[in-house]
């Protein structure tokens, strides 16, 4: 009998029938194809969705936020008004700042930008955005952001009043955290003081007034209509707030056979916010505990104003290029609000920030701090609070980075000395 012949006669080994399939598998042409291109690197490199650990810069999440989500909340987060020009002139400025190399050179650990903000004491000087609807981004919704906010350094997070989840939720989450509120001005005094009452009852110590307008109308609008998501409307809802005023006012005038954008007429012009004044301000200063902060200004007499009515704090901002195209950048009218505003009151910047060296740039023309918008939301859409609290460590360290090749090791260091800007 050959040797096969006697081997036949014995069953193999489990074993060894593993070993010999190891053997077949390594063998095969399959297994060539998903090796590594790099050897040495892991075998995350090859996957094509990435995970949390590879995160680096916030650009990485907008891809996977972009997957994780329907198309129609993606393009609700992505969009601004009209042609977009001016969300993209947002971005278009930081390049028109020069950062100046340092004679000094600074080690990163010994960077410290912590300060102090309307009485909250920050570790950086970063907040996040109001931005409406989070629970169309992530199961978590607010309530994710808020924990990812304060997981990374206590940092403080606007809550929108279009928002899925209240004050009182999101603090029950993460008590030890800082959370302000953002209202937009409604034309009935009663309603927006029972809403302004609410929060502050709730344990929100700073009132956010939006007074600038979000369009009632994108060209994207069209795409996100024939996508079959709600033109206009927070996606996601809302819960006893403005976003589920929005939408049960768009079914109606859409069960009317009307526009599907409550507050928009023919032609695009809404009458929505129109009747804003500085007597509402006045109205609204009174019936705010505590602090009082107008988001929307873009006008260094708007600035002065704002000032004359009590604010305690403004927000340079264009909501991100979403209320007006052909509208400056934030970035370039800072300068001249800075100028006006005189160190009177804190400046905090937002619209268009998506890396340390932006924060760093808008620090250095005079803003006291930063608000996160569309970055944060892709963070939390792609990973949860998991993945806001990664956007906003990946931010807080590039600025640290850019702070020390600065040779910044402080805040007050971060100053018009340190940028050149090349405006056109
Ligand atoms: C999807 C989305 C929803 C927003 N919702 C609100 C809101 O409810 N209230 C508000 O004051 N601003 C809102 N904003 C504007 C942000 O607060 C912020 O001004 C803007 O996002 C900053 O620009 P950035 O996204 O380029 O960082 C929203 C922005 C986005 C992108």
């Amino acid at each position: 009998m050959t040797e096969t012949e006697q081997a036949w006669l014995v069953s193999p080994s489990r074993r060894k029938a593993l070993a010999a399939m190891a053997g077949f598998v390594a063998a095969s042409p399959m297994a060539a194809g998903l090796a590594e291109p790099d050897p040495g690197t892991s075998l995350n490199e090859v996957r094509r969705i990435k995970g949390l650990a590879e995160m680096r810069s916030t650009f990485d999440f907008e891809p996977l936020f972009e997957g994780n989500l329907l198309s129609s909340v993606h393009q609700y987060t992505a969009h601004g008004d009209g042609s977009e020009f001016t969300l993209r002139r947002n971005r278009l400025a930081y390049d028109w700042v020069d950062i100046l190399p340092s004679r000094r050179t600074i080690a990163a650990s010994q960077v410290d930008l912590s300060s102090e903000l309307l009485g909250v004491k920050m570790k950086f000087p970063i907040l996040v955005a109001p931005s409406s609807g989070q629970n169309g981004l992530h199961p978590e919704g607010e309530v994710g952001m808020f924990r990812g906010a304060v997981a990374a350094s206590n940092m403080v997070d606007i809550l929108s009043s279009a928002s899925n989840a209240s004050v009182q939720a999101a603090l029950k989450a993460a008590p030890q955290g800082s959370l302000w509120s953002q209202h937009y001005p409604d034309e009935n005094l009663a309603n927006e003081q029972r809403a302004l009452e609410g929060v502050q009852t709730a344990g929100s110590k700073c009132i956010v007034i939006t007074v600038d307008q979000q369009a009632s109308f994108y060209e994207r609008d069209l795409l996100i209509r024939n996508l079959g998501g709600r033109a206009g409307a927070a996606p996601g809802g809302g819960d006893g707030n403005a976003a589920a005023a929005t939408a049960a006012a768009a079914a109606a005038a859409a069960a009317a056979g009307g526009p599907a954008v409550p507050g928009s007429v023919r032609y695009r012009v809404s009458d929505r916010r129109l009747w804003y004044s500085w007597q509402y301000i006045d109205a609204v200063r009174k019936i705010a505990r505590d602090k009082l902060l107008l988001k929307g200004i873009l006008d260094p007499e708007d600035a002065r104003l704002a000032i004359e009515h009590g604010a305690d704090g403004i927000i340079v901002s264009n909501h991100g290029g979403r209320s007006m195209d052909y509208g400056p950048s934030t970035l370039e009218v800072l300068p001249e609000i800075v100028a006006a505003v005189n160190g009177r009151i804190p400046i905090l910047f937002d619209s268009g920030i998506r890396r340390g060296a932006d924060i760093f740039k808008a620090l250095a023309l005079g803003a006291n701090a930063v608000c996160l918008g569309r970055a944060a939301r892709w963070g939390l859409g792609a990973f949860g609070a998991a993945g806001a609290q990664r956007v906003f460590e990946i931010l807080q360290q590039e600025l640290v980075q850019v702070a020390a090749a600065a040779g910044c090791a402080r805040l007050a260091d971060i100053n018009r000395t340190t940028v050149r800007t090349h405006f056109v």
